[in-house]
């Protein structure tokens, strides 16, 4: 099958993958340079535990295809912050007892990220609309909310 050379600019490093017309952005993510923090829940845009920040927007990286993404910038939740150097959106996280499976968890920051980047005061029906393609099975998505309302606050100081 013929491949194609693409190169991503992937938490702010370029890097090169030899990629198929049919390889979505998230089996290139995940498989090909490594970004396993990406989640593969449903890989058929229901569930938003795959997202990741392109372009600036969140995305299902499922639904894109990795051609789509060659000389862009693709943003995963390693890039948003780490075990070491965590991000105060995902201390608010876990300080407002928002993760319990943690399936989603990857998926809700990468969209809230890119919701705080763009609104950093966002009203509560703001963050839901964010959020709305990211299912949660298990916190009520109350504690999310206030989550991701505390990380907004967090962030400014
Ligand atoms: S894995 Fe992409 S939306 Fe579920
Ligand atoms: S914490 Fe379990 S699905 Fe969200």
């Amino acid at each position: 099958m013929k491949t194609y050379l693409i190169e991503i600019k992937l938490n702010g490093e370029w890097q090169k993958a030899e990629v198929t017309a049919k390889e979505t952005l998230l089996e290139v993510l995940r498989n090909k340079l490594g970004a396993t923090e990406v989640k593969n829940g449903c890989g058929k845009g229901d569930c938003g535990s795959c997202a990741v920040i392109f372009n600036g927007k969140a995305v299902n990286s499922c639904l894109t295809l990795a051609l789509q993404a060659n000389g862009k910038e693709v943003t995963t939740l390693k890039g948003i912050g780490t075990e070491d150097r965590p991000h105060p959106l995902q201390k608010s996280f876990v300080q407002h007892g928002a993760i319990q499976c943690g399936f989603c968890t990857a998926g809700m920051i990468v969209s809230a990220k890119a919701l705080l980047d763009r609104n950093s005061k966002p009203s509560r029906d703001v963050i839901r609309e964010a959020i709305s393609g990211n299912l949660c099975r298990c916190t009520g998505y109350k504690k999310i909310i206030n989550a991701i309302q505390g990380g907004a606050l967090e962030s400014k100081l």
